[in-house]
C-alpha cells in the first residue's frame, strides 16, 4: 500500500505546469479504436488510468506506443473480442469501450463495474442512448452485451446532463446512418475535446460545449493528431493549494475560463489572483471570508473540486455552506478533515464548514481521488506531520503530484508499505 507523508506550514512558490486532462484522456484513448488508421494524441497525462486503458486496447489487438507525453495508437489489427472483467473493472472509464466498440462493430460484450465510493454511478442513460440508436442491450449481473444490426441516428434527451453518457453516445453515433441529436448534453471541456478529436478523424459533430450536440454519421474515420486539453480539475486543485499557502505561486499552461466558477469563489473569499492568458498567479491572502457553493454540471462549480475546496473553507471566517448536487456520497473526506481540527457538519447533500480553524497533522485515509487531494491540501497547512494512507486513488488522477508539490516547496514524500 502507498501512503503520503507531509510536514505542514511550508510556503509554496515557483511554477507548476498543468498536465493533460484525465477525464478527457480517458475518453480519447478508447475513442481511438474508431479510426481505421493510426492516431497520435499528445499531452496525455502519465497516470495509471491511461495505462489500464492502453492495456485494454492492446488486449483487443491494437498497438499502443507511449513516447513522452504522446501516445500513438494503431487499431488497424484490432479484434472485437469480449473484454474480461478483470481488466475492465480496473477503472470506471472502461465504459467508453462500450460506445466505441458498438459504434465501430455494432457489437460489444464487456463487464462493467457499477458504483464506487462516491456513489452508485449507474449507466442507464448510456444504455438508453444505445437503444435509441437501435441497439439491443442484454445485461446479466455486471456483464453487458450491446448489439445492433444497424445503428441509426436518433433524437436523444438525457434526463441528467451526464458526462459519460454524452461522450458514450457520441462514440456510438459517429458511424451510424443518419443524424443523432443529443439534448441536455453535458458541456464540460472534455466533451469538446472528444468531439474535436472525432472531427479531426473525419466525423461531423457540431454543438459540443452546448446542451445540444448534433452528430451526422459518416462512413469511416481516419487517423489524426490531437492534443488533450489542460486538466481544469488539476488546475483548481493547485489554485486552492496556492490560496492556502502560496506566495505568488504560478499555475502555468492553463485555460482560465475552464475554472471560471472557482475563480469567482476564490475572489469572493479574498484570495489574491493574477490571471494571465494561459497562467494564474495565486498567493495566500488574509482574513478569508466564508462563501457558499453548490456543485452543478459545467459551467457550474465542479463536483470534483468540492472536496479540495472544502479544505480552503476551513480557513474562511464564518460558516460556509457546501451543497453537493451531483453525487450522493461525496463527503467522505469530512471525518478526516475534522480529525485534523476542522469543524464541519455534513448531512445528506449539505455540509456546513465553521471557520476558521487551526489544522493539526494526523493519520488519515484517502477514500477516493478528490478526497485524497483534499487531505493533501489540509496537510500542507496543518501543524506538524500528516500521514495519508491509501493514496493509490490520488496517484491515478494527478500526474506526478508528489514531484509537482516538492518542486514548489512542499515537504511531501510518497512511501511504500507492505
Ligand atoms: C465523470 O463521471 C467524471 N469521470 C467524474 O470525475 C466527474 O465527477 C463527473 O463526470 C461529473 O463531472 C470521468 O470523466 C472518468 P456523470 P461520470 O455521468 O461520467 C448520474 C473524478 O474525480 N448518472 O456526469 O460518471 C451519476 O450517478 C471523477 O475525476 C445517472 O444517474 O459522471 C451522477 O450522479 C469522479 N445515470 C450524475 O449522473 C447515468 O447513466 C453525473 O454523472 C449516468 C450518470
Amino acid at each position: 500500500m502507498k501512503r503520503i507523508r507531509v510536514i505542514g506550514k511550508q510556503t509554496l512558490s515557483g511554477t507548476i505546469t498543468i498536465s493533460g486532462s484525465k477525464n478527457s484522456a480517458v475518453a480519447l484513448v478508447p475513442a481511438s479504436l474508431l479510426s481505421d488508421e493510426i492516431v497520435e494524441i499528445d499531452n496525455v497525462p502519465n497516470i495509471s488510468d491511461i495505462e489500464a486503458l492502453s492495456e485494454i486496447l492492446e488486449y483487443l489487438g491494437a498497438k499502443v506506443n507511449r513516447d513522452g507525453t504522446k501516445i500513438i495508437i494503431d487499431s488497424r489489427n484490432i479484434k472485437n473480442i469480449k473484454i474480461p472483467e478483470e481488466i475492465s473493472k480496473k477503472l470506471r472509464a472502461s465504459y467508453y469501450f462500450m460506445g466505441a466498440l458498438l459504434g465501430k462493430y455494432k457489437y460489444v460484450e464487456m463487464y462493467f463495474p457499477g458504483g464506487c465510493s462516491i456513489g452508485e454511478r449507474p449507466i442507464g442513460l448510456h444504455l438508453k442512448g444505445f437503444e435509441a440508436l437501435g441497439a439491443k442491450v442484454i445485461q446479466e449481473d455486471n456483464k453487458y452485451i450491446v448489439k445492433a444490426d444497424e445503428l441509426k441516428g436518433a433524437n436523444i434527451y438525457l434526463d441528467i446532463a451526464s458526462v459519460g453518457a454524452t461522450i458514450n453516445i457520441m462514440l456510438a453515433a459517429v458511424l451510424a446512418t443518419g443524424t443523432t441529436i443529443i439534448r441536455n448534453a453535458a458541456k464540460e471541456p472534455h466533451i469538446v475535446n472528444v468531439a474535436t478529436f472525432l472531427n479531426q478523424m473525419g466525423a461531423s459533430i457540431t454543438g459540443a460545449g452546448t446542451s445540444e450536440i448534433k452528430i451526422c454519421g459518416v462512413k469511416k474515420l481516419n487517423g489524426c493528431f490531437h492534443e488533450v486539453v489542460p486538466d481544469y480539475i488539476e488546475t483548481g486543485t493547485y489554485l486552492i493549494a496556492g490560496a492556502l499557502c502560496g506566495n505568488r505561486l504560478k499555475i502555468d499552461g492553463v485555460i482560465p475560463e475552464h475554472v471560471d466558477s472557482l475563480i469567482s469563489k476564490l475572489k469572493e473569499i479574498g484570495v489574491p489572483l493574477e490571471i494571465g492568458k494561459d497562467y494564474i498567479i495565486v498567493s495566500k491572502g488574509e482574513n478569508y471570508k466564508s462563501v457558499d457553493i453548490q456543485t452543478s454540471v459545467y459551467p457550474g462549480f465542479p463536483t470534483d473540486l468540492q472536496q479540495p475546496f472544502m479544505s480552503l473553507l476551513t480557513q474562511c471566517n464564518g460558516i460556509s455552506k457546501v451543497e453537493e448536487n451531483i453525487f450522493e456520497n461525496r463527503f467522505m473526506h469530512v471525518p478526516y478533515l475534522n480529525h485534523m481540527g476542522a469543524s464541519i457538519a455534513a448531512l445528506d447533500k449539505v455540509a456546513l464548514v465553521h471557520g476558521r480553524t487551526e489544522l493539526r497533522g494526523g493519520h488519515v485515509e484517502a477514500t477516493d481521488l478528490r478526497a485524497g487531494a483534499s487531505l493533501i491540501l489540509a496537510a500542507l497547512i496543518a501543524e506538524g506531520e500528516t500521514v495519508i494512507n491509501k493514496v493509490e486513488y490520488v496517484l491515478r488522477g494527478y500526474e506526478d503530484i508528489i514531484e509537482k508539490f516538492q518542486g514548489i516547496g512542499a515537504k511531501i514524500a510518497l512511501e511504500e508499505i507492505e
